[in-house]
Order: structure tokens, then C-alpha cells, then sequence
């Protein structure tokens, strides 16, 4: 906490916050699906396994009693030793921060707690320590996105086969120009990937989902884009290109957001990087515990690339209610089967690495960075650009605070700013109360635009992952 800034942070105690509206109405939402997902497991293990079968009723309980705290308001606390160091963070903190109870506490802190806590919970088993009680809502989205991961694929192989033919007669300029009208189209897939994120879908239909996914929405919702920086970051990787040696490694990370699309557009962006030679290496940041049900821990990126290893049995496959699907056509097929060799050979070639880091399912903001995770905070000095995917990478930069939304990025992500070594370009379709960077005037238009928040007080336009800000800050200089 000490290393945090001083403006305060947004609080479940705030009926006019997101904060509120998500402690109130969304974790318990989330709960009941956990006990849901383990209570179906939890009746396929077979009798004769009975520590297992008792531990997994153990745990449905313990989910059940967590879920009854929350609805009670009761004190958060402190978390149960599983062996992992962070917990000693989450229990200072939680100490230093005083009596918590969950209408009234920091929502950053608060949130991380209740995913920290879940994790506990398997962890501290012997037969369900690698469970992801997220996995199957992780997997079953992804298969409803199917329309347009076939759009893309097909839109990626166009566009790698257009890139290999011969430019004659065409300047520089223009090819740079074109190449950088796709970056920012890579930029925006990837954004609003970002718009289906699965502690959202306690509102959302699959069918909205698929209406967000598509080429023409992402056309008509350039406009929502309220802040766009996209271009400034294809300068760095363009610059960086330019000037270091053919044996000189120019890296992009991505710190993960998202399992299943948004990692399938993630994914779509690191390979266009790699083919267009904007980077040498992709280094992909996931999270080493399930974490806001839908963030990426490798597994998710390993069932990822089975589901795409062959399409045509993931996409087909009868569901629960018996529900089938069309198969896919040759041409579909062939259009996965590019991706999937081309992702599978950056893999084996070392350029599309995944690394995940503890730090990433902390407590606190990226303010701590530097003290609590120095060795990261050199690392991501390494890279030319580094992503950070999603609405809570958004917040941790920003502290979760409420920044006039004025504030330039550069300060409100305080020593990951200017001076820091570190470049940084942050996509986020917002569903936070958190906003910065924004021109005078400009949150105030959008709270007049219907379901805005009007005078209520409240910033309701930031909360549905219908605008979005993609910021930039170059820490380089
Ligand atoms: O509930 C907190 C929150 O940040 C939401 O605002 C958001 O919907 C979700 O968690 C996570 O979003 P993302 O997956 O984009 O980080
Ligand atoms: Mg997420």
C-alpha cells in the first residue's frame, strides 16, 4: 500500500460505483456458477473414490460458505496458508487495511481476494489442487464463438497470402501506410476481444457475444474507441525494426487477459507481429491460478491449440443438451489448419513463448511493481512494446482509483510512466469505473448519452465494455 498513489480508491461502499454493483450483484453469480461446475464434477468421480469425493463435497461447502459471508456482509478473513508466498502479502494487507467486510471495502484489493481465496480452497486439497473451477465455462465459450473464429482465420490467411505477393510498382510509403492501417486492425480484433469477458457474461447472451465478435460490429465501433494510441506503438515496433541489427531481439509481451476468443485474437495479433517481422519474439503473460473466472493460466492456452489441432471434432461435438452443429466446410478446416501450424511452429521456434509470473494474481496495483516483483519489472524492460490485455490490467496500471478522467495515463500509472524503462500500450473495452486520458468534456458527453449515468452521479457508459481506450505511454523516453 505504501507504494501506492494517494488518490482513493473505488469502494463496494459506493452505490454510484461499479464497485457496488459487482459486489452486490455479480460475485454472487459467479460463486453460484463455481458450485455449480464443482457440484457436477464432484458427482462424476465414482464412489469408490472416497477422500476424493469427500474432499470435492468439502470444498462445495467451504464455496457455499464463502458465497454466504459475502451475501452477509461479513469480515473478510485472512486467508489459509497453501504454500505460496503471496499469501503473506494478502494477510498483511488485509491487516494493515483494517476490519473489511465486503459492502465496504477496496474493490481492487476485494476482488483479488475473492479469486485468491477460491484458489486456496484447491490448493490446500490433495485431489482437486489443479482444478480450475472456471474451465468448463472457458471451454464452452470459446466453442460458441465459432462464427467468428472462422471469420478470422480466414481473414488471417487472406491477409498472410497477400502479404507474400509481389509489391512492383508500389512506394515505401505506401507499404508502411498500408502496414500500418493492419496493425491497427490486429489492434482493434484484439481489443474488442476483449468485450466477452466471462465475469461480464452474468448479463450478456451468447448472441451478443457473437454480434461483438464479427468484422462489420468492430467496423461501426471504431468510433467508441474514445482513446486510440494504436498508431504510436506501431512507430516503436516500425523505428525498432529500422535500427536494430537482423541478430537483435525486438520483443512484444502480452500480459494475458482472457481465455478462449480474446486468447484466439491474441494469438491472431502475435502471429501477424511475428509474419510481418514487427517483432522477433511474442512473449505471452498468463496467470498461474484460475483468476477472474475467465483470465488465461496455461492450460487454457494448451486447450486452445487442441481445440484448433482439429476443429472439425471440437466445433461438432454435441453439447450437454444434446444440441449438434453443423460440420465445418474444407475450406474452414484449412483456414484453422494455417493458423494452427503456423502458431504451433512459432511455438517450437521459440518465438511465441508463454511465461507466467505470480505477480500478475497480486493484491495490489502495478505501482508496487518495481518492490514487489523487481525481477518482472526488469524483464518488461526487455520488450519494445508491452500490451496489457483487458479492463483489470486497466486498473491495476491505474491503481483502481478515481483519477480525474483527465489525467494523463502517463501519471496515473505513476512508475510504470515515463522514465520507467518500460513501453506500454494498455487495451481495454471499459467495465470499470476507472478512466483516464480523456479530453476535457469528454466523460461528460458520455454520461449523457443514453444508459450514460446522466446527473445520477454514477459513470454507468464505462461499465458495459462498450467504450474503449487503448493508451499509450513510452517509458523509454
Ligand atoms: O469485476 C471487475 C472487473 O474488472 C470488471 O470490471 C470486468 O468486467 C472484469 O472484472 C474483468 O475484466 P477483464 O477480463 O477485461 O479484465
Ligand atoms: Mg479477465
Amino acid at each position: 500500500m505504501e507504494y501506492d498513489p494517494d488518490q482513493p480508491q473505488y469502494s463496494t461502499s459506493d452505490p454510484k460505483s461499479f464497485a457496488y454493483t459487482s459486489a452486490l450483484e455479480r460475485w454472487p453469480v459467479i460463486l453460484t456458477s463455481a458450485i455449480d461446475d464443482l457440484y457436477r464434477s464432484v458427482s462424476n468421480v465414482p464412489a469408490a473414490e472416497t477422500e476424493k469425493l469427500a474432499e470435492g463435497k468439502a470444498i462445495t461447502e467451504q464455496l457455499a460458505k464463502l458465497k454466504y459471508e459475502l451475501q452477509h456482509n461479513r469480515q473478510l478473513t485472512p486467508l489459509l496458508d497453501d504454500g505460496e508466498p503471496d499469501i503473506a502479502e494478502y494477510n498483511k494487507e488485509l491487516e494493515q487495511r483494517g476490519q473489511l467486510t465486503w459492502y465496504n471495502a477496496p474493490w481492487l484489493y476485494t476482488e483479488c481476494y475473492l479469486y485468491r481465496r477460491i484458489a486456496t480452497l484447491f490448493a490446500r486439497s490433495k485431489h482437486w489442487k489443479n482444478y480450475d473451477v472456471f474451465a468448463r465455462q472457458k471451454l464452452s465459450t470459446f466453442k460458441s464463438s465459432r462464427a467468428a473464429v472462422l471469420e478470422l482465420a480466414a481473414r488471417y490467411r487472406k491477409l498472410a497470402k497477400e502479404a507474400g505477393e509481389d509489391k512492383k510498382g508500389v512506394s515505401s510509403e505506401q507499404i508502411e501506410e498500408a502496414e500500418r492501417l493492419l496493425f491497427v486492425e490486429m489492434c482493434e480484433i484484439c481489443l474488442w476481444g476483449n468485450a466477452t469477458d466471462l465475469s461480464l457474461l452474468t448479463t450478456l447472451t451468447y448472441e451478443d457475444i457473437q454480434k461483438l465478435q464479427g468484422s462489420e460490429a468492430r467496423k461501426a465501433q471504431e468510433k467508441n474507441i474514445i482513446v486510440n494510441d494504436m498508431s504510436a506503438a506501431y512507430d516503436v515496433l516500425r523505428d525498432a525494426r529500422k535500427t536494430k541489427g537482423p541478430q537483435e531481439e525486438r520483443r512484444v509481451d502480452i500480459v494475458l487477459d482472457n481465455a478462449g476468443f480474446e486468447l484466439f485474437v491474441d494469438l491472431i495479433l502475435a502471429g501477424y507481429l511475428l509474419s510481418a517481422n514487427l517483432a522477433t519474439t511474442v512473449v505471452l503473460r498468463p496467470k498461474v491460478i484460475p483468476w477472474f473466472v475467465s483470465d488465461v493460466i496455461p492450460q487454457d492456452f494448451a486447450d486452445l491449440i487442441n481445440a484448433l489441432r482439429d476443429p472439425q471434432a471440437f466445433y461438432t461435438a454435441p453439447d450437454d443438451t444434446g444440441r449438434t452443429y453443423e460440420p465445418l466446410s474444407a475450406a474452414q478446416e484449412e483456414d484453422v489448419d494455417f493458423l494452427f501450424k503456423q502458431w504451433s511452429q512459432f511455438h517450437a521456434d521459440g518465438r511465441l513463448v508463454l511465461r507466467p509470473h505470480r505477480f500478475w494474481t497480486s493484491p495490489g496495483s502495478y505501482w508496487r511493481m518495481p518492490h514487489v516483483a523487481p525481477d518482472l519489472f526488469e524483464e518488461l524492460k526487455g520488450a519494445e512494446v508491452v500490451l496489457f490485455k483487458g479492463d483489470l490490467n486497466y486498473r491495476k496500471l491505474t491503481s483502481d482509483a478515481a483519477w480525474p478522467p483527465t489525467t494523463p495515463f502517463t501519471t496515473a500509472i505513476g512508475p510504470l510512466g515515463p522514465g520507467s524503462g518500460i513501453r506500454i500500450l494498455s487495451f481495454r473495452t471499459c467495465k470499470a469505473d476507472v478512466v483516464v486520458g480523456l479530453p476535457e468534456g469528454e466523460d461528460e458527453r458520455l454520461r449523457n448519452e443514453p444508459n450514460g449515468g446522466g446527473d445520477s452521479g454514477a459513470r454507468k457508459w464505462a461499465w458495459s465494455g462498450k467504450w474503449a481506450v487503448a493508451s499509450f505511454s513510452d517509458g523509454k523516453k
